[in-house]
């Protein structure tokens, strides 16, 4: 089979298409072939830091050759021992092993079963597959750590993003009142997914339009954090997907009566079969912002490099 090995971190020309032999399922998994794959923010962080890749990938000592990616969907070719759920052919998707090696840049991946859901039937690959890592994020940020509930105020940031876009629509599906901030160029696109209200974050200062949010998700480093504590009411809740709430953040937040979650998302098959039983009835779509050829994959991670606007990037095998 063909996948994209990196020996070492650095630019996307690190990426190198190679040949290799097809990996070997153990019980309890699947060898999926992939149909299509999906790019994060994550995946150029672990390409480009050998830190990171060290972290998210959890190398074996001295391996020296890694494939990167999580995010797939693709169709069930061998069922490993043990495996109940699935049959071959099944069209499947899921978010394999994160924390831990995915081993998803390639046309065949071994995945296991219990991070996987069936596909929607209505549903491409390509749109199963950005709807992996993000959604998941988003469903485990909304709905197990915040617990969002029907009237509830929400304020997403980053709300056009791939986390963010999946975000605005668990939250509209789930009766919340949501406040999306983004780029004046996304204003449509956030109110197009359903969110309430827009705001500009390059022109207005968001925590003096919002100070009753019951629910925070906030995606930005820096004093982002801090803004956000200003614009939640006494006793909400703040999901925060890059800072911890330690030393002036946490003495912040405490003085509010504030509950601050750093999350980390993972995979997990229980929360898949909910991403895919919104997506089977309309309520949660993905935005396919650009889909490359398999061969294309690293022109997939300089785009998401150069920033994300809107959407996800995908590759089709
Ligand atoms: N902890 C976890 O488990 C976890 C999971 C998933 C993602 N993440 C992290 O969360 C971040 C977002 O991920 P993603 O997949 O959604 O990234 P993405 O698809 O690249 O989207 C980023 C979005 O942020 C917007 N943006 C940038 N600065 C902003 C600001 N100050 N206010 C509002 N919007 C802003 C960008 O668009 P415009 O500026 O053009 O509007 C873009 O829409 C990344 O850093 C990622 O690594 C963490």
């Amino acid at each position: 089979m063909k996948a994209f090995i990196l020996r070492q971190t650095g630019g996307a020309e690190q990426l190198k298409l190679e040949e290799l032999a097809k990996p070997a399922i153990q019980p309890g998994e699947v060898l999926v072939k992939a149909q299509a794959i999906a790019i994060n923010p994550i995946d150029v962080f672990v390409r480009k830091d050998s830190n990171a890749l060290k972290a998210f990938l959890q190398p074996a000592d001295g391996q020296d050759t890694f494939i990167l990616g999580w995010d797939l969907a693709g169709i069930i070719e061998e069922v490993g021992a043990d495996v109940k759920d699935f049959k071959k052919g099944d069209a499947v998707f899921g978010m394999v092993n994160f924390r831990g090696a995915g081993n998803v840049y390639a046309e065949y991946v071994a995945a296991p079963a219990d991070q996987l859901a069936l596909k929607p039937e209505h549903t491409s690959f390509e749109e199963a597959a950005a709807a992996c890592l993000a959604a998941l994020t988003a469903w485990q940020a909304l709905v197990t750590h915040a617990n969002l509930q029907q009237g509830q105020k929400i304020l997403i940031h980053a709300a056009a993003g791939g986390v963010g876009h999946y975000a605005v629509q668990i939250a509209k599906h789930l009766g919340a009142h949501v406040i999306g901030t983004g780029s004046a160029a996304n204003k449509d696109f956030i109110l197009s997914l359903g969110a309430d209200e827009y705001i500009d974050y390059k022109q207005q200062q968001f925590e003096q339009l919002v100070n009753d949010a019951d629910v925070v998700l906030d995606p930005i480093y820096g004093d982002h954090l801090l803004r956000s504590i200003d614009a939640t009411k006494k006793g909400g809740r703040i999901i925060s997907l890059l800072m911890d709430f330690t030393g002036a953040i946490g003495e912040k937040a405490k003085a509010k009566d504030i509950k601050g979650y750093h999350m980390g998302v993972s995979s997990n098959g229980k929360d898949m079969r909910q991403i895919a039983s919104l997506m089977a009835t309309g309520a949660l779509r993905s935005h396919i912002n650009t889909s490359y050829s398999f061969t294309d994959l690293p022109k997939a991670h300089q785009q998401q490099e150069a920033g994300n606007s809107h959407g996800k990037i995908v590759v089709k095998l």
